[in-house]
């Protein structure tokens, strides 16, 4: 049976995995539109051109690489991707499996000269992440209609640097796109389940929702040794008690809500100030889309109600908002039968992050393939999968794709 080149992908993986890499750490750091993140665009462009792809970029920064179809009447393209920007301090493995994967499977049709009727599209979507510019799935909810290039290009990072201007500055605002008529993401799973249980393919059957908010508390920033504790309006101190009503509310809302506070930020940030200002962000998941709406609610209702108490100001407003996806059962099924063939175990399962795939379901069928993480350790350097079981989502990923791209003889 036809099978993907193991070493070849596992060499391309740790090449990409060397962009951004600190040695210090052993972590790489890609944020969206960096330096990095244009090194890591401009290799695997290389990749594409020197694999006979023609490469195209959309105006959000999206990459493709097109290998045409035989027949022009086909349907739209069959799409395989994912990302190649990274959170901060990250393994090599998120993403860029599903970049890189894709781009194997190209190759591999390439070398065993099989043509297909529809054409094949391998693509890198900007800023999945979101660890730079606050918004997640940046270039797929773009690529899927959800947002417009306009509304994206004023999303600012931390030093006021916005995506437009970036994208211009690494040279990847294009102008061009490609349709897609299926989809389908490897990935690794990032959670433990696959793990624990030995399986070696996930089969994904949908994404969880996700809402992400950015906010600040303002209080008076006092002395800390003459400032008696009832006189004080301590900004930090309504960060500190969201963060545990943010734990608390995942725990009532329940059905495995999961809820973060990734960033906390007092100003000005002085050993012997009370802290005048507090920033903050809040990332809360829930799979069941009225158990979303609920801890929304909840959660504005928790920052009002710490503000009033402590006798704060505060800002908030939401960044983002995603509801959960259910993936297509047809090719749900397509994903698991080529496992089965294969020989591969499998398990149906959801997807606790969130993916490219989450926005191009939105505008085509979609499913993804998960391979188990060494465990269930993500977004940090020590995220791990081994090649064996990369090779084997990569295998499935192949398979399911000649079904969709029909083979011709
Ligand atoms: C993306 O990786 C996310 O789930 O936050
Ligand atoms: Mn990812
Ligand atoms: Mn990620």
């Amino acid at each position: 049976m036809i099978c993907v080149n193991a070493e070849r992908l596992e060499q391309e993986i740790k090449e990409m995995g060397q962009i951004g890499l600190s040695a210090k750490t052993g972590g790489r750091t890609r944020l969206a539109l960096s330096d990095a993140d244009k090194a890591a665009r401009d290799l695997f462009c290389r990749w594409l051109r020197d694999s006979q792809l023609e490469v195209r970029v959309d105006p959000l920064g999206n990459i493709f690489g097109i290998r045409e179809g035989t027949d022009r009447s086909a349907q739209p393209a069959v799409m395989i991707g994912s990302h190649l920007d990274t959170v901060k301090d990250a393994g090599m493995f998120d993403g860029a499996v599903g970049v890189l994967g894709g781009l194997e499977v190209l190759r591999t049709l390439n070398d065993n000269g099989i043509k297909t009727k529809r054409s094949i599209v391998v693509a890198d979507f900007t800023n999945e992440e979101g660890a730079r510019f606050e918004f997640d799935m940046m270039g797929s909810s773009f690529y899927s209609g959800a947002k417009t290039a306009e509304e994206l290009y004023s999303v600012t990072d931390d030093y006021g640097a916005t995506v437009g201007g970036e994208l211009e500055r690494i040279g990847y605002r294009g102008n061009d796109s490609v349709s897609a008529g299926h989809y389908i993401e490897l990935h690794v799973e990032q959670g433990p389940v696959l793990d624990a249980e030995r399986v070696q393919i996930g089969v994904v059957e949908g994404i969880q929702g996700l809402a992400w908010w950015r906010g600040e508390f303002i209080g008076e920033a006092n002395h800390a040794g003459s400032t008696p504790m009832r006189l004080r309006h301590d900004a930090l101190l309504g960060a500190a008690e969201l963060a545990l009503e943010v734990e608390k509310l995942a725990g009532v809302i329940g059905n495995s809500s999961v809820g973060t506070m990734g960033r906390i930020k007092p100003q000005p940030d002085v050993i012997n100030i009370v802290p005048g200002k507090c920033s903050f962000t809040i990332d809360f998941r829930q799979y069941k889309p009225e158990l979303l709406v609920k801890a929304k609610e909840e959660i504005t209702r928790a920052v009002e109600a710490i503000a009033a108490k402590r006798g704060l100001a505060c800002r908030f407003e939401k960044l983002t908002d995603v509801d959960p996806v259910f993936f297509d059962k047809v090719m749900v099924e397509i994903v698991e039968e080529s496992a089965k063939k294969l020989g591969l175990s499998k398990r149906r399962l959801y997807s606790g992050a969130g993916h490219d795939a989450q926005f191009l379901a939105r505008r085509c069928p979609a499913a993804m393939i998960f391979t188990p993480s060494s465990g269930g350790r993500s977004h940090c350097r020590e995220e791990w999968t081994d090649f064996e079981d990369i090779t084997n989502g990569c295998d499935v990923l192949l398979h399911s794709v000649m079904k969709l791209a029909i083979i011709n003889c």
